[in-house]
């Protein structure tokens, strides 16, 4: 049998098409376009699979995703009633919680203004937020949970939301529709590392902004589709939010000509923060091909009914 790579951007496809070939040299690995006899492959890996193909394997068993999210996956409308898997790795959850801390104590230390400061030669102390400044995490899943704890130790107050509740986490969390008012009413710094689903698209939107608490920063690191951009754009240039830290977009790269790239108060970078190395997220999607030769149980299934 055959694992297809299903990766449609070149960038990406190439890499991990290497890594998973080192590493298992007598695997047949078929990488998209050029996948044979399509009745030989059992097991895909896949980030953004061409819209119909995983309909197109008749002898399928398996779609695992090359990162912790899949609404790349859920977005093919054929998408065939097969476990869906993807990365869970204590490393993925370290990365993404330091680089929140990064984005969270970036604003909350003004780093942004003493770095322009610097720039013009101008000593100009500024004190940083409060000491009572509260993030809010939406989102306590692998990352989000982790992210919480971290910002905890920095001594930041947390407060999570999530969709069931949460009983056993060291902060207050809030669950459901009815309770995220509540949330966000508390929230100065707002973290979004939810999954991106038909619930949670365009979740941060002026509705949204404006229950925050009045000059609150977000920082969204989950998916560029949970954000209306233009709705951020307003609430910033009208004072409602200080700021904002963007890791992802709808349209990834983000296009030149994109507004916000210009704006003072956006901070970007290129999808980082945490980021799957094939090396070791190959061992891992290998290891969940091995169990499924085995008939053993796959780990990280995706619950399809959720999407997440
Ligand atoms: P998990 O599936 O472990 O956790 C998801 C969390 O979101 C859960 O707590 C879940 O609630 C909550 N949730 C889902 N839907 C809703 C909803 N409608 N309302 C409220 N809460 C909801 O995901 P991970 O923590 O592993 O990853 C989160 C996301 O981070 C990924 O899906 C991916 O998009 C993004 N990501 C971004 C990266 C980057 O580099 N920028 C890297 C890796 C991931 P409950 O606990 O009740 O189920
Ligand atoms: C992921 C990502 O989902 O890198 O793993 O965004």
């Amino acid at each position: 049998m055959s694992i297809a790579i299903l990766i449609q951007e070149e960038r990406f496809r190439d890499k991990w098409a290497a890594a998973f070939k080192a590493l298992a040299p007598e695997v047949d690995f078929r990488v998209w376009p050029e996948l044979g006899a399509l009745e030989d492959i059992d097991f895909v890996v896949a980030w953004r699979p061409p819209e119909g193909m995983l309909a197109s394997l008749p002898n399928l068993k398996a779609i695992h995703s090359i990162g912790a999210g899949v609404n790349y996956i859920f977005e093919d409308k054929n998408l065939p009633n097969v476990p869906v898997l993807r990365v869970v790795d204590e490393r993925l959850t370290n990365d993404m919680a330091q680089f929140v801390s990064y984005a969270v104590l970036n604003h909350f230390l003004n780093a942004k203004q003493y770095r322009n400061a610097e720039k013009d030669h101008l000593w100009r102390p500024s004190h940083p937020l409060s000491s009572e400044t509260t993030v809010g995490i939406l989102g306590l899943g692998e990352m989000g949970a982790h992210t919480a704890n971290v910002l905890q130790q920095l001594h930041f107050k947390v407060i999570g939301y999530s969709r069931s509740p949460k009983d056993n986490l060291p902060f207050d969390t809030f669950h459901g529709e009815n309770n995220l008012s509540q949330f966000l009413k508390l929230t100065d710094i707002l973290v979004c590392l939810l999954p991106l689903t038909k619930h949670t698209e365009n979740i941060l939107n002026k509705d949204l902004f404006y229950k925050l608490k009045k000059n609150a920063y977000v920082i969204n690191v989950g998916r560029g589709n949970h954000l209306v951009e233009q709705d951020l754009i307003n609430a910033i240039d009208d004072g409602q939010l200080s700021g904002a830290f963007l890791d992802v977009f709808s349209v990834e790269p983000l296009p030149l000509a994109h507004p916000f790239w210009q704006h003072e108060k956006i901070t970007i970078t290129p999808h980082v923060a945490s980021q799957t190395v094939p090396a070791r997220a190959c061992q891992l999607i290998l290891a969940n091909y091995a169990r499924l030769q085995r008939g053993e149980s796959l780990l990280h299934q995706v619950d399809l009914t959720k999407g997440y």
